[in-house]
């Protein structure tokens, strides 16, 4: 059972289809026979990614005669860098890239991030084709064109927007993700429910944890997933207005991975960015009560506040001020009206930030 979504960018003039199916990564290279594209066909994945899947996928490509070249990055954030986007290009300049070759970004989001770049790039622009490994990078970093790579001096901060012709997501890919890496996925999925679809929220309410290993449960909910980001991007293609909802949870979340200096991950960041705005929204924005509360006990429910480091309020404050996001007398929320329905508030008062941080950031009571 393939699920199939056309997301269609009217502002960008471009058309990306994404196809949702257990065991579609054996079907890339038929996929992709129809399109025209000429061989060599470039993959991009991560080390870790590659020594997994380039095997399967290798023979996919070969199969529908595409002669794919792999070319690798090391795992991990550090290589959404300027080197790394350099080197990948010389790499490609030397084994024959022209114009009209097509780039597999196979991976997690910092391979699809640096990917994207390069695909944007390399001789003004590659057509690319997206397959994601990791959830985070299936319900969030894949979908909506958003490329970029790191600074010294702070995340994302070069970057383009680069939209896939297809992205095509395997959920069988998630039978060798880490628990730790799935809950950085995790966090995504509730907030695009929190956001967008009460639905989902109260569908993972019922079932909890149980989802991780049903996979036919776990493959329509990341079509959920999908769908919600989709439908926000094609409407606000370079984030105008809508696109930000997305932010839900993301600007304390930031603030405490950056004042834990990056120990955090970031799905934890966002999941007690998301606990401390579903309290914020009971006062500012008139979330019921029992929705807050059902909401946090799901968040909850995932371990997120299990085990927290140790972070100090001053520190978090200090982050949440140097966000971009921060206006002078408050800072700019996500917050909802109701469960599935977010709203932008552009001054939520710091202090009322600041109290809840105590709340959230509290070793909890022992018996
Ligand atoms: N472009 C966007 O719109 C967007 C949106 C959200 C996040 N992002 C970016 O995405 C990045 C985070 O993505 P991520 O969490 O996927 O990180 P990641 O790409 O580093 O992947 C996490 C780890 O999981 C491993 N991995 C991935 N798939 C695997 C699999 N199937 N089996 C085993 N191991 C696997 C990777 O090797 C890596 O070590 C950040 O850099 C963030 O800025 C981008």
């Amino acid at each position: 059972l393939t699920r199939e979504l056309v997301l269609i960018i009217p502002a960008e003039d471009s058309r990306c289809r994404v196809l949702i199916g257990r065991g579609l990564r054996r079907e890339l290279g038929r996929l992709l026979a129809g399109e025209g594209f000429p061989p060599p066909v470039f993959v991009i994945a991560d080390g870790r990614v590659a020594g997994l899947y380039e095997e399967a996928v290798a023979q996919s490509l070969s199969a529908a005669g595409f002669a794919p070249t792999f070319l690798t990055i090391p795992p991990g954030e550090r290589s959404k860098s300027w080197p790394q986007v350099r080197r990948l290009t010389r790499e490609l300049l030397e084994r024959g890239a022209h114009r009209k070759s097509l780039l597999v970004a196979l991976g997690g989001g910092v391979t699809g991030d640096v990917a994207g770049l390069v695909a944007s790039l390399y001789m003004r622009g590659l057509p690319l084709v997206q397959v994601p490994t990791s959830l985070l990078a299936m319900v969030d970093a894949a979908i909506g064109g958003k490329t970029a790579i790191n600074l010294p001096e702070g995340k994302n901060l070069l970057g383009t927007f680069h939209h896939p012709r297809l992205v095509l997501i395997d959920p069988e890919f998630l039978r060798t993700l880490p628990p730790r890496e799935f809950l950085n996925g995790w966090a995504e999925v509730l907030k695009a429910g929190f956001i967008r679809n009460a639905a989902l929220v109260r569908e993972l309410a019922g079932s909890g944890r149980e989802i991780w290993g049903d996979e036919e449960k776990l493959t329509s909910i990341i079509a959920q997933a999908v769908r919600i980001k989709a439908d926000i991007v094609a409407r606000d293609a370079r984030e105008a207005g809508l696109r930000r909802l997305l932010n839900f949870g993301h600007t304390l979340g930031h603030a405490l991975e950056a004042a834990s200096r990056f120990r955090l991950p970031h799905g934890r960041g966002v999941a007690l960015g998301m606990l401390a705005a579903l309290r914020l929204s009971e006062s500012l924005t008139g979330l019921p009560p029992e929705d807050s509360q059902m909401g946090r006990n799901l968040i909850q429910s995932f371990g997120y506040t299990r085990n927290l480091p140790r972070l100090n309020r001053e520190e978090v404050l200090a982050a949440l001020s140097r966000d971009k996001k921060r206006h002078d007398t408050g800072v700019a929320m996500v917050l909802l009206k109701h469960l599935g329905e977010a709203v932008v508030v552009e001054e939520a008062p710091v202090a009322r930030v600041a109290a809840l941080l105590d709340e959230i950031l509290a070793p909890p009571a022992r018996p």
